[in-house]
């Protein structure tokens, strides 16, 4: 029923219905999507370089974990794995188990969403630690949950009339060569927390992305890490690497942590984790995960029963297409072309990324500040012309790349064109 509506009625409906609070990016409503594309209720067609928000690095309906549901489907849908447990959930945790960055045992809980899984790591990090402390970084965003609120490093729009927010969490700035904060300031933050702060023996936990996702897509460089990893251990603080936006194959490779030569204690995952299904984990060493009692983790929809079938799914995509290499060649290739562009548009202040974690941040020539204003008309540009891109960034300032790694050769051309167009003639 509501497909017949047009794009207009559906809009009124809405605003009639559902909180602003809900804040919704496009005025059109999906009628349906395949691999990277997508399409209306009144058949426009947009090639979808949000893959919502960074969910479907297998592209929209992949066959195969259409096939993994509907198998599942013709099974049960729901148990409660604490309740009467599956195999599926054991198989999910043990395949994660082998593909994590770390050759020690280590064990994997299943959850819903994003912030869901860095609750639960805060939890395993303090009834591990038996410390309160959590440390975490400007920029940073890790869920619109309490805890995730009060991780986040970021007030407007996440934080704002939401407090108090969970008490004995601090925030350091996150290095940036581009604006000014290096590793050793960065590093020398989170050691002036020690003294201004909270004593270092009363911190449980360092939490950070590895490469920061809403933050502006700013990779945490390989001395900052080593350089948290050693302060970790220093002082018997876990390292959580909050990967729910840069795991799944988008930097180049399954879990961005694996671009280091050190390695966290926790693993945070959703998003591409299940291509489409609501599914979360923490995964870490075993040691670490086992120390809530039994009933401390879980929740009724944690590990649902469709989202494992096609987690399951989707890692074998990724071995069989090679995903991650995939995405790395599409992610070069892009930054090529926004690289050739530069000479004509002096408003791009930096072209970054890890694999196909690729962001483009636009600041004021003249004045070198950051430019909201071009950041948006070049995303409007883009979406008026069937390209869908998301912004991110402290200032609002940086886009950032999305495609499904399974994006055709010729839809990537296609959606290169088109931004081209976007940010020469924004
Ligand atoms: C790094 C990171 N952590 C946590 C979250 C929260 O995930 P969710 O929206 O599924 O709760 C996000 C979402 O964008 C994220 O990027």
């Amino acid at each position: 029923m509501t497909s017949k509506a047009t794009n207009q009625e559906l809009q009124q409906r809405k605003n009639a219905a559902t909180p602003r609070g809900v804040g919704v990016m496009c005025d059109f409503y999906a009628e349906r999507a395949s691999n990277a594309e997508l399409w209306d209720v009144e058949g426009r067609r947009f090639i979808d370089f949000a893959a919502g928000i960074a969910v479907l690095n297998t592209g929209h309906r992949h066959p195969k974990l259409l096939d993994a549901m509907r198998a599942q489907l013709d099974k049960f849908t729901h148990t409660a794995y604490q309740i009467v447990p599956y195999a599926s959930y054991v198989e999910l945790a043990e395949r994660i188990n082998a593909v994590t960055p770390g050759n020690y045992p280590k064990k994997t809980a299943f959850f819903s969403t994003g912030a869901e899984a860095v609750e639960n790591a805060i939890k395993i990090a303090r009834a591990y630690t038996g410390r309160p402390g959590v440390i975490a970084f400007g920029g940073a965003f890790h869920g619109r949950t309490m805890m995730g609120m009060a991780l986040t490093g970021k007030v407007a729009p996440y934080k704002l009339g939401f407090g108090p927010f969970p008490g004995e969490v601090f925030h350091a700035p996150f290095p940036s060569a581009l604006h000014g904060i290096t590793t050793e300031q960065a590093l020398d933050a989170v050691k002036a927390l020690f003294k201004n702060d909270i004593e270092a023996k009363r911190v449980a936990a360092i939490i950070l992305e590895p490469v920061q996702g809403e933050g502006g897509f700013y990779a945490a460089p390989a001395d900052f890490m080593r350089g948290l990893r050693a302060i970790c251990d220093e002082h018997g603080i876990l390292l959580i690497a909050d990967e729910v936006q840069s795991g799944y194959g988008r930097t180049g490779k399954l879990f961005a942590m694996e671009h280091y030569d050190v390695l966290p204690d926790l693993i945070t995952m959703a998003k591409s984790l299940a291509g489409g299904m609501p599914l979360s984990a923490v995964n870490g060493r075993a040691e670490i995960m086992d120390a809530p009692a039994p009933g401390g983790l879980g929740g009724t929809y944690a590990g649902n029963p469709l989202a494992v079938a096609s987690a399951l799914a989707v890692l074998e995509v990724m071995e069989e297409e090679k995903l991650p290499a995939r995405g790395q060649r599409l992610g070069d290739k892009l930054q090529e072309h926004l690289n050739e562009w530069r000479s004509a548009v002096p408003q791009i202040a930096e072209v970054r990324g890890v694999g196909a974690m690729v962001a483009v941040e636009f600041a004021d020539p003249a004045t070198g500040k950051p430019d909201a204003e071009y950041t948006k008309k070049v995303q409007q540009h883009a979406l008026n012309n069937g390209l869908l891109l998301l912004t991110c960034g402290s200032y609002g300032n940086v886009i950032r790349f999305l495609f499904p790694l399974t994006i055709p050769d010729t839809v990537m051309d296609e959606a290169l064109g088109i931004l081209a167009k976007a940010i020469k003639l924004a």
